[in-house]
């Protein structure tokens, strides 16, 4: 029958994934600034939440308080925020909660890092979590210097979250948003799924967001590139019906 699925709840990319995420996938969501990796991000904790499912949001880049503002600016039509927050079932940890995490890895120490993944397995198993997201993976990079080293801590970061039964979210950084200049990173083939954000397209003064399925281990998927917009009530993936 297939491995079980959990829904994303964006619209549009689990009849892309065929039914959803196979459980305990790591997926990397890349792209360019600007794209949406964020907000793809918390949308996908804050449906899971609604389900019933704990959601934890790391966030080595932003602040806790202007992470939520954000997110309540961009989606008005997520009203349940305070409350999913107040009932630990959406939690979300900024770079001020986050950063006793970051703030040992100053030196780019290999061993520091490894802390740093068993500081997020603590608050994982504290918080009882099933969906998380770690924004962004690319703060790694600048810590890890070495490719071999950060293909290594990599690797444990992606086992401790398949260990604990985890669906996850990692967002990276890559240079371009355009597609026909994708380069694939050598540790794309560490994670389970990669799914990149382009922002390309259209015409030069008319940039449209699109997003591409590369990998996802353990289910069929569409290759199609879908455009999305950013609405209101989410992220809205114009699926071509006839295509389907
Ligand atoms: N209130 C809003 N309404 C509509 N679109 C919005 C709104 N807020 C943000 N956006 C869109 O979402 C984009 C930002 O999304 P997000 O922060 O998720 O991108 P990102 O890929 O995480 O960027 P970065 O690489 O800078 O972290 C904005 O550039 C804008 O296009
Ligand atoms: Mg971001």
């Amino acid at each position: 029958m297939g491995r079980s699925k959990i829904l994303s709840g964006i619209t549009g990319l689990d009849k892309m994934l065929n039914g959803g995420i196979p459980k305990s996938n790591q997926l990397v969501i890349a792209g360019g600034p600007g794209t949406g990796k964020t907000l793809l991000c918390l949308e996908y904790l804050y449906r899971g939440a609604l389900g019933g499912e704990t959601s934890i949001m790391f966030s080595l880049e932003e602040e806790t308080e202007l992470l939520v503002e954000n997110m309540k600016e961009a989606f008005p039509g997520f009203t349940e925020i305070d409350r999913l927050m107040a009932e630990g079932k959406l939690v979300i940890k900024g770079m001020d909660q986050a950063s006793s995490l970051i703030q040992k890895d100053k030196k780019g120490n290999i061993f520091a890092f490894t802390t740093t993944i068993t500081d997020i397995e603590e608050m994982i198993v504290e918080a009882g979590a099933h969906r998380v997201a770690i924004d962004s993976i690319s703060i790694m990079k600048m810590f890890v210097k070495d490719p071999f080293e950060y293909r290594g801590v990599s690797t444990s970061l992606v086992a401790m979250l398949r260990r604990q039964g985890i669906t996850a979210l990692l967002t990276m950084e890559i240079e371009t948003s355009d597609k026909s200049r994708l380069v694939f990173e050598p540790e794309f083939f560490i994670y389970d799924g990669i799914v990149i954000l382009y922002l390309s397209g259209g015409n030069e003064e008319n940039r449209v967001p699109s997003i591409e399925i590369i990998k996802m281990r353990g289910t069929q998927h569409s290759f199609s590139t879908v455009p999305y917009e950013i609405t209101s009530d989410g992220i809205n993936l114009l699926l071509i019906p006839h295509k389907e």
